[in-house]
């Protein structure tokens, strides 16, 4: 079994972890190979970060005695403005905004458009397997995060919509992500911001090494990590996600995704060759399936937040637990949720569930009938998400929010809601399921009804055309 800490496959094994299946090869990554890159870094970020840090503490001080307004905090704005003063950030620069030869911009583009094109498969997806199985699972990340704070039940879904508003940021146009674009900058931020939460473990670790074991975890946000992070964005969708909801992208949606994602890895410091190609992106994502997810009761702490944090979205967001658990169990199988210790829903939140897989299955559908429909889609939830993520009061610019401290670690929180509860809250909480599960469920039933019409419709006509053929016969 794969989520054995020892599971060394040999060329030709068949392996199957959380069901998914495939056959290990020689081109597969070893343990031997992978174990290495947990104590490497992004070292350009982490150098540039300390001549920014420098700088702005030299800026702070000629502020101080000038008696002008202090420097800007964002690290970005720094490096733009300061890049020729020193060697390192001009290297730094230089590499970010150096379009590697490889790139293509219109494949990028064509990869962007898959994120919308299957928008709300992706992101079920992206929750459910992505972020309860795969993340959940992957325990030096989330080492991290539960000292970071923003795992705490509380600040879950701001932290989210951060990483969502990303996701927006870079598929949202071509322009975005060439050098000097919106979702270019947003990623050497992140890039920046990443570096900001390695240097203040490792800083913390000095006085205390118990505060991160850096040599079960690795680094803090080691590049194995960021392999896999890239690989849970680009790799998961195709094979551990959409196809569990019935959807199967195409070769060329396949390559385009990967393309993308291998670009904005480079953006964020992470390794390309293991995304040169959809083969090789494929074999990532397996390999480290195989060596690095296994369950800690961390894991369960993490995956605890994210189902008590989704469960009290504001109204009209509602989504009940048992949803949530049917949604997992369907896409990770139960082997790995009763591991995270989800609870076993009934068979109404499984129904309403498979309305999801039957909406999505049939909007993609439609979309490769008529191109119309498929363009209408893209560019109506390519606005929606933007306006919605992108442009709201409190987006953010990927500041270090949550600075890990000595002693304080996320645990697992229960949600309580501060004031009295909406009637929305009351109405949908008394009937067990939220507005888009009831949606969801009215699907699962007029399908249903549905095809049981067209079964009796197709014997009818079978049982007519064998009488009329008896009728000859005789
Ligand atoms: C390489 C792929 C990755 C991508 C695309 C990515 C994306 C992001 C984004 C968009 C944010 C900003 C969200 C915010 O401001 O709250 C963020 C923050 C963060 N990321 Fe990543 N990440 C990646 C890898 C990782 C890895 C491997 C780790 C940990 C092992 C990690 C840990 C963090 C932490 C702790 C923060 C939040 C810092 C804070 O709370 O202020 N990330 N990441």
């Amino acid at each position: 079994m794969a989520s054995s800490p020892f599971f060394c496959p040999q060329a030709g094994d068949k392996v199957s972890s959380w069901g998914y299946s495939f056959t290990w090869t020689s081109d597969h990554l070893s343990r031997e190979e992978i174990e290495p890159l947990r104590q490497q870094y992004d070292i350009s970020a982490a150098m540039a970060l300390q001549r920014l840090q420098a700088i702005r503490i030299a800026l702070m001080e000629e502020s101080k005695l000038k008696g002008t307004s202090p420097p800007p905090n964002d690290l970005y704005v720094l490096l733009r403005d300061h890049r020729g003063d020193d060697d390192v950030l001009n290297k730094f620069w230089t590499e970010v905004n150096t379009v590697p030869s490889w790139v293509d911009w219109e494949q990028l583009a064509r990869g962007q458009r898959f994120f919308y094109r299957y928008a709300i498969a992706n992101i079920v997806g992206f929750a459910l397997q992505g972020f309860v199985a795969e993340n959940s699972a992957a325990p030096g990340v989330v080492e991290v995060l539960v000292r970071t704070g923003g795992f705490s039940t509380r600040m879950l879904l701001s932290r989210l919509l951060e990483t969502f508003q990303w996701l927006i940021q870079v598929t949202h146009c071509i322009a975005s992500i060439r050098p000097g674009g919106e979702g270019h900058i947003a990623s050497v931020r992140v890039r920046l911001l990443h570096a900001s939460v390695r240097q203040r473990i490792l800083q913390l670790c000095q006085t205390k090494p118990e505060y991160f074991d850096t040599q079960r975890f690795g680094i803090p946000v080691n590049t194995l990590d960021c392999v896999h992070s890239i690989s849970t964005f680009c790799c998961n969708p195709m094979w551990l996600q959409l196809p569990k909801f019935g959807i199967r992208p195409s070769p060329e949606e396949v390559r385009d995704y990967v393309a993308l994602f291998r670009y904005l890895g480079f953006l964020l410091g992470t390794p390309t060759s293991y995304f040169e190609t959809v083969e090789q992106g494929r074999r990532t994502m397996e390999s480290l399936l195989v060596h690095e997810l296994r369950t800690t009761d961390t894991s369960r702490t993490v995956a605890f937040n994210f189902v008590e944090c989704v469960t009290n979205l504001p109204p009209p967001f509602h989504i009940s637990k048992a949803f949530i658990e049917a949604g997992s169990r369907w896409i990770n199988g139960d082997e790995l949720c009763d591991e995270l210790e989800l609870s076993r829903p009934g068979l109404l939140a499984y129904l309403s569930f498979s309305g999801h897989c039957v909406l999505v299955m049939l909007m993609a559908w439609v979309q490769w009938l008529f191109p119309y429909v498929d363009e209408l889609l893209i560019t109506t939830f390519r606005v929606l998400m933007y306006t919605g993520i992108v442009q709201r009061k409190s987006r953010t610019r990927f500041e270090f929010k949550h600075v890990p401290q000595a002693g304080k670690q996320t645990g697992k929180e229960a949600y309580r809601i501060d004031g009295p509860h909406s009637i929305w809250s009351m109405i949908f909480g008394a009937l067990g399921m939220g507005p888009f599960e009831l949606f969801l469920l009215l699907i699962f039933v007029i399908s249903g009804a549905f095809l049981l019409k067209l079964m009796v419709l197709l014997l009818r006509s079978s049982a007519e055309i064998m009488t009329s053929m008896h009728n000859i016969v005789v």
